[in-house]
């Protein structure tokens, strides 16, 4: 089975990285555009660097949890692809080999004068941290109002699934939002989040709980669904 998996910040929040919309659209505090928009980085490049600095020391100190392993797990007996609006790398630690990261990647950075230029990074980034061309280097995240790279290829990998896995996403921000709308008419989609904004249907089984233990269900219900023998 060609097995896709939608996930929004709902799989990483028992790991102890807040989700965005549960905390009255403040990230950690801080207005989504202050800190998450091209604008936001020229008002106030530092406070900007400072709170991915803090969000990137923040990652390097939690862990996946039941859910990305249980993910993971599912690349033993099926062909998986992962498209996460997440810009952790918990998909990743807990052993999925096949991640397209809608939105971006915290321990990654790039360069503001040639995107193509990008590296990996684990410590802070501070003003004056430049590529070899002497451009200011920038977090490698989709902020609101830029392009997501990424979409063609999520686009692909939803009009090829067979089975849809969707976990922990509010289903609010596009072009996220619309990957469903590609996906083949007879392919069954399961919904895993405590407060999900989708309900169930003949094509939607929807699991109202939290991810670590809404996706073990959903993988045993695919592992004996009459579809799989
Ligand atoms: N398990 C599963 N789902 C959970 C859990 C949990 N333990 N806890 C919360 N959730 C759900 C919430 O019910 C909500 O539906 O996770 C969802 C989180 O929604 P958002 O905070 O809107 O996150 P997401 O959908 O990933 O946001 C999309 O918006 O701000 C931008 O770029 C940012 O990638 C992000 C995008």
């Amino acid at each position: 089975m060609n097995i896709v998996v939608l996930t929004g910040a709902g799989v990483s929040a028992e790991s102890g990285i807040n989700t965005f919309r549960d905390s009255n659209g403040l990230w950690e505090n801080h207005d989504i555009m202050e800190v998450a928009s091209p604008e936001g980085f020229a008002k106030n490049p530092e406070l900007v660097l400072d709170f991915y600095n803090k969000r990137r020391k923040q990652l390097l100190e939690v862990q996946p949890n039941a859910a990305h392993k249980a993910l993971a797990q599912l690349e033993k007996n099926h062909a998986v692809t992962i498209i996460t609006q997440n810009v952790d790398d918990l998909h990743e630690r807990a052993g999925s080999t096949n991640v397209v990261h809608l939105h971006g990647e915290l321990l990654k950075v790039r360069s503001t004068g040639n995107e193509t230029t990008v590296l990996e990074w684990k410590k802070d980034l501070n003003l004056g941290d430049c590529c070899d061309e002497n451009h200011q280097l920038r977090p490698h995240v989709v902020w609101f109002g830029e392009m997501v790279p990424m979409m063609d290829e999520a686009m692909k990998h939803v009009s090829e699934a067979d089975i849809l896995i969707i976990v922990g996403t509010s289903m609010q921000v596009y072009p996220a939002a619309g990957l469903l709308q590609f996906a083949s008419e007879n392919v069954p989609i399961y919904f895993v989040d405590p407060n999900p904004s989708i309900s169930s249907s003949e094509r939607v089984s929807v699991f109202a709980e939290k991810a670590s233990t809404g996706v073990p269900k959903v993988i045993s219900e695919i592992e004996n669904a009459p579809y799989n023998e």
